[in-house]
């Protein structure tokens, strides 16, 4: 992964994944523009879900897995999991007081998930107004957390030092060349905080209207194509293949 020029850190549901005829063409693209980045695969999904969606979709496998919205890292290959990253994250993780508050709010449904490495649950779209409430009774107790709502229906609630961009940030400078050109992408809120690293990203066309509220940068690209379109879309966009950046902007 080190050797690679290029690296792509995608999200897959409705990004990477959505649009079967685009995926093979930009597939075939890293192969023709010789781009052929190293892949890391930054979902929401926990480990087991994604990698039956990596089949069901026919995805290539990846160099690394990030999973569960940033709070997990395996090596894809082997699916050894990152330790030094699970420690760091976790030191300070308090899934039992986050659920003693999520108690008092009856609209919030837990999903079901093989592990407490992040608590998530799911509102129906009438009670996306009252998520906030969660939030500030977890503040107003000082339980530490980092608070994802995303597509007006998942509500992730994931360690403090966690989410998809602390997990790329820390995945680039331990798994990567320090001079790689990097292309993010995604297509809705757990992806935002990915997206604002400092490092060219595209927000698909399809993308969630909750990611209209980051900001126009000339370092975030919304694509007009949809799913994995949108990211072939940007690698004109942001990149020449001879390794030279374009002038951005
Ligand atoms: C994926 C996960 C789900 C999570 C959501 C938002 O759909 O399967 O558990 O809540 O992403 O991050
Ligand atoms: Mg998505």
């Amino acid at each position: 992964m080190k050797k690679k020029s290029y690296l792509l850190a995608t999200d897959l549901d409705n990004t990477l994944a959505g649009d079967p005829a685009a995926l093979t063409a930009l597939f075939e693209f890293h192969e023709e523009s010789k781009v052929e980045p190293a892949l890391i695969y930054v979902t929401g999904r926990h480990l087991d879900s994604a990698l039956q969606l990596m089949e069901e979709e026919q995805l290539p496998l990846p160099d690394l897995w990030i999973t569960d919205v940033g709070t997990s890292i395996y090596e894809a290959t082997t699916l050894e999991e990152d330790s030094k990253w699970h420690d760091w994250v976790n030191e300070n993780w308090q899934p039992s007081s986050i659920l003693r508050v999520a108690s008092r709010f009856p609209f919030l449904h837990r999903q079901d998930l093989p592990h407490t490495k992040r608590i998530s649950f799911t509102v129906e779209p009438e009670h996306a107004e009252s998520v906030h409430l969660f939030e500030t009774g977890l503040k107003s107790e000082g339980i530490p957390h980092h608070f994802v709502f995303s597509s007006d229906r998942d509500v992730d609630l994931l360690p403090e030092r966690s989410g998809k961009g602390a997990a790329v940030d820390y995945a680039l400078r331990q798994y990567a060349a320090q001079d790689v050109n990097v292309l993010l992408a995604g297509d809705s809120g757990n992806d935002a905080q990915m997206l604002s690293l400092p490092y060219p990203a595209v927000i698909v066309g399809n993308a969630q209207q909750e990611l209209d509220e980051l900001p126009t940068h000339p370092l975030i690209y919304r694509a007009t194509t949809n799913f994995a379109g949108g990211i072939q879309e940007a690698w004109d966009y942001f990149y020449d293949f001879s390794g030279i950046k374009k002038p951005i902007g």
